[in-house]
């Protein structure tokens, strides 16, 4: 099958589809229409983009059609002033109630950040959420362990033989992100998967809150990644607690004065 098909009575030719592929394996045939051009194509990346962009509808990229994509809805476009408000409000909760946030909700959460941006469009994340209280208990001591030795983390070790748990603070659900070790830049796509998780999450009505303690724990004590169940040639690559806040922020904190050079 050719990598990409056109419609010839659809297609307008106004090389959009062409344009846009990053990867530029796509020409002009001797018809004056796009096709592949031979040879590149185990360049693509799959990303989508040509039929995307298509105006016409002229377009399939394998067996996908540009009509089977879901349109971008204007309705719901949002306005500068709300996504300002939205990001800003956005807080890192450490206050949760016990109550389990349902999978199917989680499960649309989490789906959103399929959409993440990914180097060369690897999408290689791979999501575990622990739930089981049980677990969620034996991690936390398993960090507190991996962290004893560590002068910067006293105070919250101290806390957490107090029966104080600030490494995981008592959220009734942690979702792991990991990807195959092996990839362009596995860590950086987990982080921005991890942020549109966060937001999605906000948007909600989820708290989150970053779980770097355990990435640094995993350093400190081996015995978390098997305990994870992570796969071999797999690294976890970031953490996120989440569940329901016991109470909302009224007001938006102060940041740091925005620190920008112009050349
Ligand atoms: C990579 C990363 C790791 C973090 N790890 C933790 C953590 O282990 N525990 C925690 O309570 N907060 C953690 N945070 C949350 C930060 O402390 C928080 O983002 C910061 O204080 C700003 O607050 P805000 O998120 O409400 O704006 C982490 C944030 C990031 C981005």
């Amino acid at each position: 099958m050719n990598l990409i098909t056109v419609d010839a009575a659809s297609c307008k030719r106004d090389g959009l589809c062409i344009q846009d592929c990053p990867t530029q394996i796509l020409g002009w045939d001797a018809n004056g229409l796009p096709e592949a051009i031979q040879g590149l194509e185990a360049l693509c990346l799959n990303c989508g983009h040509c039929i995307a962009i298509c105006p016409h509808a002229a377009l399939a990229l394998g067996a996908l059609r540009t009509v089977d994509l879901e349109p971008v809805r204007s309705e719901c476009a949002v306005s500068p002033e709300a996504a300002t408000q939205f990001l800003k409000s956005r807080r890192s909760v450490r206050l949760f109630t016990k109550e389990l946030v349902p999978r199917d909700l989680l499960t649309r959460v989490l789906d959103v950040t399929r959409w993440a941006p990914t180097a060369t469009n690897r999408q290689p994340l791979r999501w575990l959420v622990i739930e089981t209280p049980d677990k969620l208990r034996e991690l936390s001591r398993m960090i507190a362990d991996g962290l004893r030795p560590i002068p910067y983390f006293e105070r919250m070790v101290q806390g957490y033989d107090n029966g104080v748990d600030r490494f995981l603070r008592g959220a009734p659900q942690l979702i792991v992100a990991y990807a195959p070790i092996e990839g362009f830049d596995p860590s950086t796509d987990c982080t921005i998967s991890l942020a549109y998780l966060d937001l999605a999450a906000h948007a909600h009505g989820l708290g989150t809150c970053w779980a770097g303690v355990l990435l640094a724990a995993t350093m400190f004590n081996s015995a978390i990644v098997p305990f994870l169940g992570i796969p071999d040639e797999h690294k976890v690559c970031g953490a996120m607690m989440i569940g329901y806040p016991q109470y909302s922020h009224a007001r938006i904190p102060e940041r740091n004065p925005l620190q920008i050079k112009w050349a």
